[in-house]
């Protein structure tokens, strides 16, 4: 299966980028591995005539705006995002009418509907930094209700509105704080998703996204590591960083994210299926807000 989606790739001509959470078989079969974002910059840097995003689909997405003249595809078509699901557009258009100074920034983990109606995007690394770039002091921030609390702890001089208010990732409100007191008596740092609910984030060593997870990790260091968030990002850094010790939450596991199978990457590498087909007035809003908050990152 291996040789044969390998010879389907050169055949194709074909890039295949994998998310930190996917299986490791997919993972190790993956020209790109990283965060949401990383996916889909870097996909704008190879010459590839097919890009086949194992991720969810708000990721394929992502990808599929900031490349709009190639053939975007994701391998299972209802691989989704619960949360991304939270913020629907007739949300934001409501929100904008009771709040008209408000910005508008919409987590990557969103549809493209909403990324297309938002001012700016930022993703769980960059967030604080986006909002800290807006002239607005009220942020009309979602789906995730937990970043909008990490962002407000951090800025406490803006007023951040969570929409929806509730709005979560049900991985990551399933950390408590009996996974904190469990890792805390066994001893090392505790590396929190700043979708975790805040409490947890409160007694956690670190906050950091899935690749500032990867990029603290260089830094080195041989205490352990608890990882609180989808239990895959615990095999990504043991194959990165051999020798350390990751421990994942067993239980942390994004169904959505286990969909895509070796089986399932070689019938959209050979069939060229599902393909990523969004209104180009979409994408060219989305790209908007999206490339925006590319220029708040560099
Ligand atoms: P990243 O943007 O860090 O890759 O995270 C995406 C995600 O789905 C978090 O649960
Ligand atoms: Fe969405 Fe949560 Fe899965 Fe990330 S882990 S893709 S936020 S459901």
């Amino acid at each position: 299966m291996e040789k044969e989606i390998r010879a389907l790739k050169a055949e194709k001509n074909a890039v295949v980028m994998a998310h930190n959470y996917q299986p490791p078989e997919i993972q190790a079969l993956a020209d790109v591995v990283g965060d949401s974002l990383e996916l889909a910059v870097k996909a704008k840097e190879i010459a590839a005539d097919l890009i086949v995003v194992c991720g969810v689909r708000f990721m394929a997405e992502t990808a599929k705006v900031l490349n709009p003249g190639r053939k975007v595809v994701i391998p299972v078509e209802d691989a989704g995002c619960p949360l991304a699901d939270f913020l629907t557009p007739a949300m934001i258009r409501e929100a904008r009418r009771r709040h008209p100074d408000a910005a508008v920034v919409v987590y990557v983990n969103s549809t493209a509907e909403s990324k297309a109606l938002a001012d700016i995007t930022c993703t769980s690394a960059n967030a604080v930094r986006v909002v800290q770039s807006l002239p607005n002091d009220t942020i009309l921030f979602g789906p995730d209700a937990n970043l909008a609390a990490y962002v407000q702890r951090e800025l406490p001089e803006k007023t951040i509105i969570p929409l929806p208010p509730g709005g979560h990732c049900y991985v990551h409100a399933g950390f408590t704080l009996a996974d904190v007191e469990a890792a805390k008596r066994k001893g090392g740092t505790i590396v929190c998703h700043p979708e975790c609910p805040p409490e947890v984030q409160e007694r956690a060593d670190r906050i950091a996204s899935t690749g500032g997870m990867v990029r603290d990790a260089a830094a080195g260091g041989d205490e352990p590591w608890w990882v609180f968030t989808e239990r895959e990002m615990a095999s990504r850094l043991r194959v990165l960083y051999p020798g350390r010790v990751f421990y994942e939450k067993p239980e942390a596991v994004c169904a959505d994210m286990k969909k895509i199978s070796l089986p399932d990457l070689r019938r959209a590498l050979e069939s060229g299926e599902h393909e990523v087909i969004l209104p180009p007035d979409v994408m060219d809003r989305a790209r908007r807000a999206i490339e925006r908050m590319i220029a708040v990152g560099a």
